[in-house]
């Protein structure tokens, strides 16, 4: 690090400065490893976080992503032999992104391979329903009954059903993830649901992907050396004090989205029909829902200045911090619905989480000097009901302010050898 005028400037070559700047401009479609098991919304780009883990890090590190999502991060991390700590709020969040961080072995792939040949045969809509009764007594098949969609909703039982046969927990998770995908494809955001002869068909090659993608992070496994995944289900907030944490070695790299102030994104829900929200996702996880939207978008945007969103990602950010040291690197993405005043908003709740903000030397001459990119395509935001949109995204980069001393204070209580409360009291 070093200091330019007020600015301070991250001490890195300018090679390693436009490779990260290229990646996060990077604008090609998601792809490889096990990135396509779901498209959860406002993931970043895989090629994003592998250039700021390959930027910031060693073999053997830990990158922590406290609002993990998908868990690209989590599968970047990993293949690359680094030790991946991943955090969310979100049940859905917890199912996607550890499904995407198992090593399944050649046996399991094998039977999987099996499994997938056959998908289509166990949909069969004039065989009889399997019905998964207690979520739907929950409420979980909500809008599904519409004469175009009660075919799909009996084909996504049955595939779910063959997928409980698999048994072996890891191998169920990855066979409902199969069924999560085609699901996504088949009503997320549609009009017109597909027939349910392409359903099969599509069961058959999500599958056929989805173990290609799995074979794929098990050979970037062999080859980089294996390290653990750790994904936690709870809020970011709190995190120092979470028991299973209390043995990591502080982050090297915190790479992160957290969600967009002001900027409405669906975390937990499909749209059908124009619009409808519906939770079946989350029924074919096998996890209950978490709570409204504002639980998984940190506070409703109807509060004035977004005053619960700047109070929660401040508490998050600190507890971040906490876990961290001089040497982490913070990486974030994110967007604006009004950025004039909430970027600034944004970095006021940074400082007062205990980070300061730093900059590339090679972006001098840019802008704000800030990492800003077009956003390639707002097909997340135009899908969502009272969206706003957000045509740039920003990467901003922290570490952690180191608080100066207070040293004549501390040689007062030294000779006096009082507490520190009495004797400011009696300064
Ligand atoms: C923009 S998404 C992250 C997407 C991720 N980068 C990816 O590539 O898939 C933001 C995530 O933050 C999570 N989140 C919201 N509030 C949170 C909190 N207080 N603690 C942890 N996670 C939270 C949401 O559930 C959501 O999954």
């Amino acid at each position: 690090m070093y200091e330019s005028g007020k600015r301070s400037y991250l001490d890195l070559p300018s090679e390693a400065q436009a490779a990260l700047i290229d990646a996060a401009r990077d604008a090609s479609p998601v792809r490889g490893l096990t990135h396509g098991y779901y498209k959860y919304p406002a993931r970043f780009s895989p090629v994003f976080a592998r250039a700021a883990i390959q930027t910031f890090t060693k073999p053997g590190d830990v990158v922590l992503d406290p609002h993990v999502g998908g868990g690209t991060t989590l599968v970047e991390a990993l293949a690359a032999g680094r030790e991946g700590v991943g955090v969310d709020i979100s049940t859905l969040a917890e199912f996607v992104a550890s499904v995407k961080c198992t090593i399944l072995s050649e046996a399991e792939l094998d039977t999987l391979q099996r499994w997938a040949i056959k998908l289509p045969q166990r949909v069969d809509i004039h065989r009889p329903s399997v019905t998964f009764e207690d979520y739907e007594a929950l409420g979980y098949y909500k809008h599904l009954d519409d004469p175009s969609r009660w075919r799909l909703r009996k084909a996504i039982d049955q595939a779910l059903a063959s997928a409980v046969k698999l048994q072996k927990p890891r191998m169920v998770a990855f066979g409902r993830c199969v069924v999560l995908r085609t699901a996504q494809w088949a009503l997320d955001g549609r009009k017109q649901p597909p027939s349910v002869d392409d359903f099969r068909i599509s069961l058959m090659e999500y599958a056929g992907e989805m173990l290609r993608g799995a074979r794929e992070l098990r050979a970037a496994v062999k080859e980089n050396g294996r390290q653990s995944v750790t994904v936690l289900r709870r809020n970011a907030w709190g995190l120092q004090h979470d028991p299973s944490l209390f043995d990591l070695r502080a982050p090297r790299l915190v790479v992160t989205s957290p969600p967009y102030p002001g900027v409405h994104v669906l975390y937990h829900r499909w749209q059908v029909d124009g619009g409808k929200e519906v939770p079946l996702p989350f029924m074919i996880a096998n996890k209950l829902d978490g709570a409204g939207g504002s639980y998984y978008t940190m506070g409703d945007r109807k509060y004035p200045e977004l005053a619960t969103y700047f109070a929660n990602i401040k508490a998050t950010m600190s507890s971040v911090a906490a876990i961290a040291n001089h040497k982490t690197v913070f990486v974030q993405m994110l967007a604006f619905s009004e950025a004039h005043w909430q970027l600034p908003k944004y970095l006021e709740a940074m400082e007062q989480a205990g980070l300061k903000e730093m900059f590339l030397s090679e972006l001098k001459k840019e802008g704000d000097g800030r990492l800003w990119r077009e956003v390639p395509s707002r097909r997340w935001y135009s899908e969502q009901r009272g969206a706003t949109p957000a045509s740039k995204e920003v990467v901003l980069l922290h570490q952690k302010l180191i608080p100066s001393q207070p040293q004549a204070r501390q040689s007062v209580r030294h000779r006096t050898g009082l507490p520190a409360r009495a004797s400011s009291a009696t300064a």
